[in-house]
């Protein structure tokens, strides 16, 4: 187990994410239990697992216990509820946000775009903002891009079991999701990814779901919900949802700009 080494920083943003320098001499973003926003850590792990096996562009993660000898000294963590088991995400340095980046020449993962936005089709991730991407400078016109931030999947970070049932099944309102289609060189990849999406083991889904840290207070039968969700909506609401996606905002967008 990495043990926390040196205080960094607040980051910006909701979910009170910490900076931290751990003893495998890496960086990492550190988010904590907190009251109110319940479901961030449950939305994060399962997120991240989901994305990891589907390899989507997500920095590596991974589950950590920060002492409470090592949090009382630092004002900022003091502050911060101690229930074991924190989500914690490789930082990466030097990177710019959507906002940040007025005209992106060049995409160099282009070909991973796609897998992006059908994911957060599947787990309505309802938090895809340009604040959520990274962008890493390769070259003086070329990014790559990173996906962050899975505290909102399934809606919201405090869902409660019903809403699980009655996502919604719309379109999702992102301009991030539109700059990122505008890189998709082609509408298959968004077709293959559900195809992918749909071959994942059931069992695995339960078996990430089952991993779920006992001390972020997820019940057996929010658990079940969760599992039942991303049963029912990646063959009965994905398959829909990315054509609706394909037809109102993929099409429009490349008869509009033909390369
Ligand atoms: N892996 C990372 N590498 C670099 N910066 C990050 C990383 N993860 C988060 N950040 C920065 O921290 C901010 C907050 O993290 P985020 O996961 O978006 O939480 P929040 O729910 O608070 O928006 C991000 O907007 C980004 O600027
Ligand atoms: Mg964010």
């Amino acid at each position: 187990m990495i043990e926390p080494i040196a205080y960094q920083k607040q980051l910006e943003g909701k979910s009170n994410a910490h900076l931290i320098s751990f003893s495998d001499g890496k960086d990492y973003v550190v988010k904590y239990f907190q009251q109110g926003f319940e479901k961030t850590l449950p939305n994060e792990w399962i997120s991240y697992c989901l994305a990891r096996y589907l390899g989507l562009p997500i920095p590596f993660a991974r589950i950590i216990d920060i002492p409470q000898s090592f949090s009382s000294q630092i004002p900022e963590l003091a502050a911060m509820n101690h229930t074991p088991h924190q989500f914690a995400l490789t930082y990466i340095p030097d990177c710019l946000d959507g906002h940040q980046v007025l005209r992106i020449p060049e995409i160099t993962n282009s070909n991973e775009l796609a897998s992006i936005i059908v994911f957060d089709y599947w787990l309505y991730n309802s938090d895809r903002t340009r604040k959520n991407i990274l962008l890493q400078g390769e070259s003086e016109n070329a990014f790559r891009l990173w996906a962050i931030d899975h505290a909102e999947v399934f809606g919201t970070y405090n869902w409660q079991q019903d809403e699980l049932e009655n996502l919604p099944t719309g379109l999702i309102k992102s301009a991030t999701h539109q700059i990122m289609a505008s890189f998709i060189p082609d509408e298959k990849q968004l077709f293959e990814q559900i195809n992918i999406i749909q071959t994942i083991p059931t069992f695995l889904i339960e078996e990430i779901v089952s991993m779920i840290p006992d001390e972020w207070m997820v019940s057996k039968e929010e658990k079940k919900a969760m599992v039942n969700s991303l049963l029912v909506r990646r063959k009965k609401i994905l398959p829909d949802l990315i054509q609706k996606f394909v037809d109102k905002i993929y099409r429009p967008m490349q008869n509009n700009n033909p390369s």
